[in-house]
This record gives structure tokens, C-alpha cells and sequence, in this order.
């Protein structure tokens, strides 16, 4: 077996090579297939990004406009699938939901499963961004007990989204264009991260030839949690507290720095960043534009900032070098924009789609793909003798 290391939360462990996203986490620089990510986020639609992570070149006008073309007229899901989505208990966590309606997705498409047939994955990779983008917008509605409203073809993927999720049934709605804007930079900087906690998941699945919804429905449940995803929600959570007493961040950087039970600043630190994440800028500067374009002023977003001017100065912080992560500006735009706090991770699921897709189909390529399987250092009991029952 070689020489065996342990490496917890594999530090220093790469899994695999990749030509998909590059991350110099001490420079601050991300980049999709080459691109720098203010760019893509400056000019590109998230369409143009997914298709730029899962075929490796920027799409041509025509290839752009046939790619959003299928995509779009994939976006109806069955109407036995719209009556499962009806079935969940209206208090459960949309991530949950999200991911079980993911993993049902392959029972309602068989001809899409065969992992080695490069037009099958093509077909798997088009239904899954397609529906994902209206299973969101159901996993909303089923939490408010709304009714399911139907796409509509004509529209681009981010509006139509937004129709489908905030639409009142029967009446015209146009979603402000800032707004559309703002949500399709946001998926855009959610694209891909490469072996992070879910993506890493996503491959370790697909690696043992489970099919791309079942690998990506469990990238959704790592994406849940509070350390990775979930850290949209928690921050909201964590600035509502702030406010509810009193709205003073001096006093909850305090607790932080003592480290106290479960308190940590979230949104804040990051695995491979050790320098201002770059998505986190930008999500910065469109948090300020949203909140004025609808004419909102949240008290959260001065706690937020007062939290962050604090960390930056302080040495507790930058010591650690732990910045603002990509999490810690979005809550308030979606919050803006009129999503609860438990659809951000649905929100972060939907825009990571594409590099999950992306990094599945460059793993079941790859020659060098084995399934899976670390190796552990056994620190139990040696050999022992079995003992009567009555003997112990
Ligand atoms: N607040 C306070 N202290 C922190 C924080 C934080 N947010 N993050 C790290 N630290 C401290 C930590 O206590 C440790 O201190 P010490 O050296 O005294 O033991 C030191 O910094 C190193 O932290 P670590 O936990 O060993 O770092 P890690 O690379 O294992 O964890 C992380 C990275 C993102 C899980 C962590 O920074 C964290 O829990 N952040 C808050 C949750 C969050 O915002 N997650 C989103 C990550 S970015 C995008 C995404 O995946 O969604």
C-alpha cells in the first residue's frame, strides 16, 4: 500500500487535474477556462459561462444562441413531476427539496443515463440546467403554497426565472432589469470553484459511475451545510441577530475573537483564499446598486459593512488572513431582490450547476479516473478475542 499520510479536510491532497477553473488563493484571482471572473461577470450571460466551463471555449454567437435555445425549450418538466413537487411539507428546507427533486429527475428521464455516450451526457447536461432552473422556482413556491406556473419559451433563462418564481398566476409580470442583471452575475460567480466541498463530492460520486443527477444531487446536500452554502443563509441569521440586540458588531467581533460556542463570523475565511475573494467584491459593489436601483435601504447592510471594516483592521482576522468570502454580500441582494433566507443555497445550487456538469464530465473523460477511495491509518483495537455475552 505505499506510505500512507493522513491529511484531514485534504489540505494538501489534489485530487485530480483540471483545466477547468484556476484559483490563486494568496492573489485573489479566480478564473473560468482562462477568463478572469470580473470579466465574465462584466459581459458574459450565465448560459455563456456554463457552456464556457462545460465545452471549454467561448461559445459563437450561433452556438450561444442554440445551446439557450434547447436549454430553454427543456425548462417544462412533467406534470407528474410538478405534482411531486407538491408533495413536500411546506416547512421543509428547500435544499432538501431541491436535491430529492434533482435525483427524481433521473427516473423521469432514462433515455439521458448512459454515462459514456457523448450525446447522452449532452442530453443529461441540457435537462438538468434546464429543469434545475425551474425546479428552483417550484422549490420557492411549494414553500409559500403557491401554485406551479408553467415557462415561458420566449423569455431568457434568468428572467423567466424570476417570473416563474415571483409571478402572481394570470398577471403580467416583468422583472426589473437591474435585478435580472444582477441575478445572472450572481450565478455567474457561483459557476465553478473547482475541488471545493461539493464539487469534490460531485466527482467522488460520478467516480463509481453513478449517473450526473444522482452525483450532483449529492454535490447539493455538501453544498448545504453552514461551512459551505449554508453560509448565506447563516449570515443573514447572524446579521438579524446583530440587529435584534441592538446592532452592535463590536461587541459580536468580540465573541468571535473568544471564540465562543458556534460563534464564528460567517461569510468570512476561506480554505483557499487568503486574500480578498474576488467574487465577494464584486457581489459588494452590485449589493449597494440593487439595494438603490429598488430603492431599499437595509439596516443589514451597514452592520455588514461595519463587521467587515472591523475584521480587516483587526488582528484577530488578519493574522488568520480571513477576508469577506462570496457569502457574506449575496444574502442581502437576494433578500432585496424578495427570496426568503432559505432559497440562497437553493440560489448558490442553481449557479453552481454548470461546474458540477463541467467537472463530472471532465472526471468520467479522463483517462486517469479511478473510482474514489482513500486510504485511512486505523487507530482502533488490536485483535481481540470474542466474549461471551453473559461474559462481559
Ligand atoms: N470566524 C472566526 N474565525 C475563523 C473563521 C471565521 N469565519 N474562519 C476561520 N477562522 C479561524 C479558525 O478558528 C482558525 O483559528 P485558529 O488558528 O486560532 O484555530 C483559523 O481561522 C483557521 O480556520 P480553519 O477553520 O482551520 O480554516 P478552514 O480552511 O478549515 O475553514 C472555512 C475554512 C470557510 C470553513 C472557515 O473559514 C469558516 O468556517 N468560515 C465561515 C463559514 C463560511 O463563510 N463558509 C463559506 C466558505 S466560501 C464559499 C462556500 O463554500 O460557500
Amino acid at each position: 500500500t505505499g506510505l500512507v499520510t493522513v491529511d484531514p479536510g485534504f489540505m494538501n491532497t489534489a485530487s485530480c487535474e483540471s483545466k477547468i477553473t484556476y484559483i490563486d488563493g494568496d492573489a485573489g484571482i479566480l478564473r473560468y477556462r482562462g477568463y478572469p471572473i470580473d470579466q465574465l461577470a462584466e459581459h458574459a450571460r450565465f448560459l455563456e459561462v456554463a457552456y464556457l466551463l462545460i465545452h471549454g471555449q467561448l461559445p459563437t454567437v450561433a452556438e450561444l444562441s442554440a445551446f439557450e435555445e434547447r436549454v430553454n425549450r427543456h425548462t417544462l418538466v412533467h406534470e407528474d413531476f410538478r405534482t411531486f413537487m407538491g408533495t413536500f411539507p411546506r416547512n421543509a428546507h428547500p435544499m432538501a427539496v431541491m436535491s430529492s427533486a434533482i435525483n427524481a429527475l433521473s427516473t423521469f428521464y432514462p433515455e439521458s443515463l448512459d454515462l459514456f455516450d457523448p450525446e447522452t451526457v449532452e442530453l443529461a447536461t441540457v435537462l438538468i440546467l434546464a429543469k434545475t432552473r425551474t425546479i428552483t422556482s417550484y422549490v420557492h413556491r411549494t414553500s409559500k403554497g403557491e401554485p406551479l406556473l408553467y415557462p415561458d419559451y420566449s423569455r431568457g433563462y434568468v428572467e423567466d426565472f424570476l417570473r416563474m418564481t415571483f409571478a402572481v398566476p394570470y398577471q403580467q409580470y416583468e422583472p426589473d432589469p437591474v435585478v435580472v442583471r444582477a441575478l445572472d452575475q450572481l450565478l455567474i460567480l457561483h459557476a465553478d470553484h473547482e475541488q471545493n466541498c461539493s464539487t469534490s463530492t460531485v466527482r467522488i460520486v460520478g467516480s463509481s459511475h453513478a449517473n450526473l443527477y444522482a452525483s450532483v444531487a449529492a454535490g447539493i446536500n455538501a453544498l448545504s451545510g453552514p461551512l459551505h452554502g449554508g453560509a448565506n443563509e447563516a449570515v443573514l441569521t447572524m446579521l438579524d441577530e446583530i440587529k435584534a440586540n441592538g446592532g452592535d458588531a463590536t461587541d459580536f467581533m468580540r465573541r468571535v475573537k473568544a471564540k465562543e460556542a458556534g460563534v464564528r463570523l460567517m461569510g468570512f475565511g476561506h480554505r483557499v483564499y487568503k486574500n480578498y475573494d474576488p467574487r465577494a467584491a464584486i457581489v459588494k459593489k452590485s449589493a449597494h446598486a440593487v439595494l438603490e436601483a429598488l430603492g431599499q435601504n437595509d439596516e443589514l447592510l451597514d452592520i455588514a459593512m461595519r463587521l467587515e471594516e472591523i475584521a480587516l483592521s483587526d488582528d484577530y482576522f488578519v493574522s488568520r488572513k480571513l477576508y469577506p468570502n462570496v457569502d457574506f454580500y449575496t444574502g442581502l441582494i437576494y433578500k432585496a431582490m424578495g427570496f426568503s433566507p432559505s432559497m440562497f443555497t437553493p440560489l448558490f445550487a442553481l449557479g453552481r450547476m454548470p461546474g458540477w456538469i463541467a467537472q463530472w464530465r471532465e472526471m468520467i473523460t479522463d483517462p486517469q479516473t479511478k473510482i474514489g477511495r482513500p486510504r485511512q491509518i486505523y487507530t482502533g483495537e488490536v485483535e481481540r478475542g470474542w466474549v461471551e455475552r453473559t461474559a462481559r
